[in-house]
């Protein structure tokens, strides 16, 4: 099956698939963020890209299911976030270019059970993060108990920190890793029982200037 198709039906076949909450990460490693241009990457139906927008975040949220962006568009709506907030983008991250200058890009949980270039589509939108900006990778760091349910135990669907870092192949010379942990958290999963999970968190940033060969 194509990654579109088993996402399409997989959204499409319940009304909602996630909380519609922001991601308590997101929370936590964007608060003390200033406001800018936000790319959020495997939006789903829109929780994070909401959040951002109403702290006042200008923010692009794409997901290769239209329902999903339909979801997200509808609950920034219903939010009262401004249509110009956030660009909506129904799209596959495989063959899909980002513009530059993000302040911020994030992936939570970007994950498929259809094998997928994962580390391509973060590489490339970490050459889309401005100079001074943050790239923010969060993925199951353990399966989460609905794991199994929902057929997202495949092992290159977990990472450790290390492994993210790692296989993100950043410039050591123009970022610096600022968190590389997994931490703990209680959620609802989407059958509706309480679950602990952990979150393995990776936040980058981009020097804020290029270096340079002029002495200076
Ligand atoms: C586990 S969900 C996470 C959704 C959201 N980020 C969140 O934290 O609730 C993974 C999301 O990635 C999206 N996705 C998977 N493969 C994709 C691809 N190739 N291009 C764009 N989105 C993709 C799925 O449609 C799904 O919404």
């Amino acid at each position: 099956m194509e990654a579109a198709e088993f996402w399409e039906q997989r959204y499409a076949g319940s009304t909602k698939v996630w909380s519609g909450r922001v991601n308590t990460v997101l929370t936590e490693v964007a608060a003390d963020l200033p406001a800018g241009r936000a790319l959020d990457l495997g939006c789903g139906e829109g929780g994070d890209a909401v959040w951002l927008a109403q702290r006042g975040w200008q923010v692009t949220a794409v997901d290769i299911s239209a329902t999903a962006v339909a979801r997200g568009r509808a609950a920034a709506t219903a939010a009262g976030v401004p249509d110009d907030r956030i660009t909506w983008v129904a799209h596959d991250l495989s063959d899909w270019i980002p513009e530059p200058g993000f302040d911020l890009v994030s992936a939570f949980f970007l994950q498929s059970p259809v094998e997928f270039a994962r580390q391509e589509i973060l590489s490339r939108a970490a050459g889309s993060v401005a100079q001074g900006g943050h790239l923010l990778v969060v993925s199951h760091a353990a399966p989460p108990p609905w794991a199994s349910q929902w057929h997202v135990h495949h092992a290159h669907d977990l990472s450790s920190p290390a492994e993210e870092v790692a296989a993100l192949g950043l410039d050591a010379g123009e970022w610096e890793i600022v968190l590389a942990e997994v931490r703990g958290r209680e959620s609802i999963g989407p059958d509706g029982k309480p679950a602990s999970l952990e979150d393995s968190i990776v936040l980058a940033r981009r020097a804020a200037s290029e270096p340079n060969g002029d002495g200076s």
